[in-house]
């Protein structure tokens, strides 16, 4: 291969979507400094050709600018915690032991004697929250500014897909310490789908018998650390793929009312903004972490009950206070018939918002959004008034 010996020529740019760089990665290096002749970073440097279709291919997204244009980086935000899921979450894994005899000791031992165990256990718990509030964050802008709507239907549908996955990365992490809160949190939690028809064989698949006991904590951990990433893992794939296909959405509108500013080369400009916003989560991470530690507890015993109220996680609430608010005979089917129901309905948004797809505003949509997320609010926000935070 021939050595490099100038610097490469500028590329050529434009302000419009689907700009044509004709080299991202010249772009990039054409603000470095030259490598010095059979230098490492020479050898790098000529070497770097083979990434030049990806950095190209990356370098024809684009990100528009508006006033509403930080929604764009609660997608990326969710990811980054994501990613300190899997990081913090394998290094558990070099010390944590699934079993009911082991498991509540092996994490006693990370948080109390592994070096900085207690750190990365903080960390892990906090990021999960993060991520889930991410995720909302994100689904809910999306919604807002009709992301959604043609030619990103599985976009949404993914996405949709990628948050029932977290909060079952949620659910099932929450036992795996093996304390007893835990413990008849997920006893009350598996309980739920019996009252559904066909329910009872879901409650015994969840639990591997009729009650929570160390087989749960099995079945708990391998969802947890095997089946729930991998599928994660796949339709986050999809999901970032669209995402470079489609490209940014604009809201309905914004172009033609001149709202748009301008826009910004995804790479490396937007994600260096990205990469602002992953320090100040992560600044917050640690805050958190180390400020406001989760707890503990005793270790779970199937024949004392914790003395607190148990409940669950705060992004199961909203559905525990309507199971709550629904306490008569059929009450519970009835909540989980409304949960499905509602569930379809968020996930078919795209395919039943034909306004939006003519890119037309579609107020009743926005209306029904902001109801469900009044009812998530306010739901929960009962559960913390009967019960506080922890
Ligand atoms: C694990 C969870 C998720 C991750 C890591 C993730 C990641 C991302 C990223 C990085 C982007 C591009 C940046 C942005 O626009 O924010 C994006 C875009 C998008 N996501 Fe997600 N996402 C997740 C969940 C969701 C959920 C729950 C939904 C909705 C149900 C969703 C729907 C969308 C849509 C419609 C876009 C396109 C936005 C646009 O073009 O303006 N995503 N996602």
């Amino acid at each position: 291969m021939e050595e490099t010996t100038e610097r490469i020529e500028k590329p050529v740019s434009s302000e419009a979507p689907g700009m044509d760089l004709k080299s991202t990665r010249g772009a990039f290096m054409s603000n470095l400094e030259l490598p010095r002749k059979g230098s490492v970073q020479q050898w790098l440097f000529d070497r770097s050709e083979v990434f030049e279709p990806i950095f190209n291919y990356i370098g024809k997204k684009v990100v528009p600018q508006h006033r509403h244009s930080i929604w764009y980086y609660f997608g990326g935000l969710t990811l980054f915690f994501f990613i300190i899921q899997i990081v913090t979450g394998l290094l558990l894994l070099l010390y944590y032991k699934p079993t009911e005899a082991e498991a509540f000791s092996s994490f006693v031992y990370i948080q109390k004697v592994v070096p900085y165990g207690w750190l990365i256990r903080q960390i892990h718990a906090w990021s999960a929250n993060l991520m889930v509030l991410m995720a909302f964050i994100h689904m809910f802008s999306t919604f807002f500014m009709k992301a959604y709507r043609k030619p990103r239907e599985l976009m949404w549908v993914s996405g949709f897909v990628l948050l029932l996955l977290t909060l079952g990365f949620g659910f099932t992490g929450y036992l795996l310490p093996w304390n007893n809160l835990a413990f008849y949190a997920t006893q009350i939690g598996t309980e739920v789908p019996k009252a559904a028809p066909g329910g009872a064989l879901i409650v015994e698949l969840l639990r591997g018998g009729a009650d929570v006991t160390g087989e749960t904590l099995t079945r708990m951990f391998s969802l947890h650390v095997v089946l729930l990433p991998g599928i994660t893992m796949l339709l986050l794939s999809a999901h970032l793929m669209l995402m470079q296909i489609f490209g940014t959405s604009i809201p309905i509108g914004y172009k033609e009312k001149g709202l748009v500013k301008g826009y910004e080369p995804f790479f490396p400009n937007f994600l260096m903004k990205d990469f602002i916003g992953w320090m100040i989560g992560f600044a917050l991470l640690i805050y958190l972490a180390i400020a406001v530690p989760w707890e503990i507890g005793i270790q779970a015993d199937p024949l004392s009950p914790p003395d607190a109220n148990i409940k669950p996680e705060w992004y199961f609430w909203a559905q525990f206070q309507l199971l709550k608010d629904l306490k008569f005979p059929g009450g519970e089917l009835l909540a989980i018939i409304l949960f499905t129901i509602g569930g379809v309905v968020w996930l078919l948004v795209p395919f039943i918002d034909r306004q939006a797809a003519r890119e037309e505003k579609s107020p009743v949509f926005t209306i029904f959004g902001l109801l469900v997320l009044a009812f998530l609010i306010i739901e929960s926000y009962r559960v913390y008034l009967d019960y506080g935070f922890h």
